[in-house]
């Protein structure tokens, strides 16, 4: 059976020891494992000789009216698919107050990076991911660690942070996997009923006439963000944002380009959603 540590302070001591044997890479979650995390955690594997995985739904990422109290969990099968993926070892906190302890009080406080899309519906999300991946990386000390594309902002606002704060670890990004139809695996497609995962497809559908027009020829940001938007609405899924921004600063660009990104957050009943893909991608 996998070694599961339930203490910041074993961690440390995990991830010291491990550190002797060379370098080690981390694989941050909040659990309810599926292939786009195991993926990580095999190019992590990849990587280094040892791999970490924590586990760890972070109170402080979530705002008061979402889905905290209910975030899905399945600690006994997490520990299986980690070990199959090649991980050494898990933490997973064994509850808040381990990585919160009474008195905590100083958080990390990203940039403009954090402030557009994501950012700008769910206040004070990115500061929570921030805190704690920062301490995930002070504990552990992890030559480099790994996160998906499928949170295009997150990878680059954590990437920027690692570099701002010379946190000494070297942030990886791995390809979003997806379903065979199209969805973007998601520990939160385990919310939709049957009909609100056959609306989910809107998300990727959305990219696919996206690219399709972009390949067409249509370059105008506007015109490719509303057609985005229709095909979130035909889907009967309710847009939060579709925009397209460049992927290094997330700016909005004057044109699109085959590196500009479409970046979608949309609602399938109560669940949101979200994906991003670059406009010259195929598939
Ligand atoms: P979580 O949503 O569990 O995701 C953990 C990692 O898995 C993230 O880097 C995420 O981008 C990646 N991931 C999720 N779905 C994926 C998919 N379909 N393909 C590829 N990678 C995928 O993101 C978080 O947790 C948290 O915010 C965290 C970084 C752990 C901080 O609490």
């Amino acid at each position: 059976m996998l070694p599961l540590v339930r203490t910041a302070h074993d961690f440390r001591r995990a991830c010291q020891e491990a550190r002797l044997d060379g370098p080690l890479a981390l694989v941050p979650t909040m659990g309810y494992l599926h292939e786009g995390h195991t993926s990580l955690i095999r190019a992590a594997r990849q990587a280094a000789p040892t791999v970490a995985v924590t586990i760890f739904v972070n109170p402080a990422q979530f705002g008061p009216t979402e889905d905290l109290a209910r975030y899905p969990r399945d600690l006994d099968g997490d520990l299986r698919k980690s070990e199959a993926a090649g991980a050494s070892f898990v933490f997973a906190p064994a509850g808040p107050e381990e990585m919160y302890p009474a008195g905590f009080q100083s958080y990390v406080e990203p940039g403009p990076l954090a402030q557009p899309l994501c950012g700008a519906r769910r206040p004070g999300h990115f500061r929570g991911v921030c805190t704690v991946v920062a301490k995930l990386f002070a504990l552990s000390r992890a030559e480099c660690a790994f996160f998906g594309e499928k949170d295009f902002q997150q990878l680059l606002v954590i990437r920027r942070m690692a570099q701002d704060l010379n946190l000494g670890t070297d942030v990886v990004g791995r390809p979003i996997v997806r379903e065979r139809d199209g969805l973007a695996l998601s520990s939160r497609n385990a919310y939709l009923s049957p009909e609100e995962r056959q609306r989910a497809l809107g998300l990727s559908r959305a990219l696919s006439e996206a690219r399709a027009r972009f390949a067409a020829g249509e370059r105008d940001v506007a015109a490719l963000e509303g057609l985005a938007a229709e095909v979130l609405d035909r889907h009967g899924l309710r847009a939060d944002y579709a925009e397209l921004r460049d992927p290094i600063e997330l700016q909005r660009p004057a044109q699109a380009d085959e590196s500009t990104r479409l970046l979608l957050a949309a609602f399938a009943g109560k669940t949101r959603l979200i994906d991003n893909g670059a406009l010259g991608e195929g598939g």
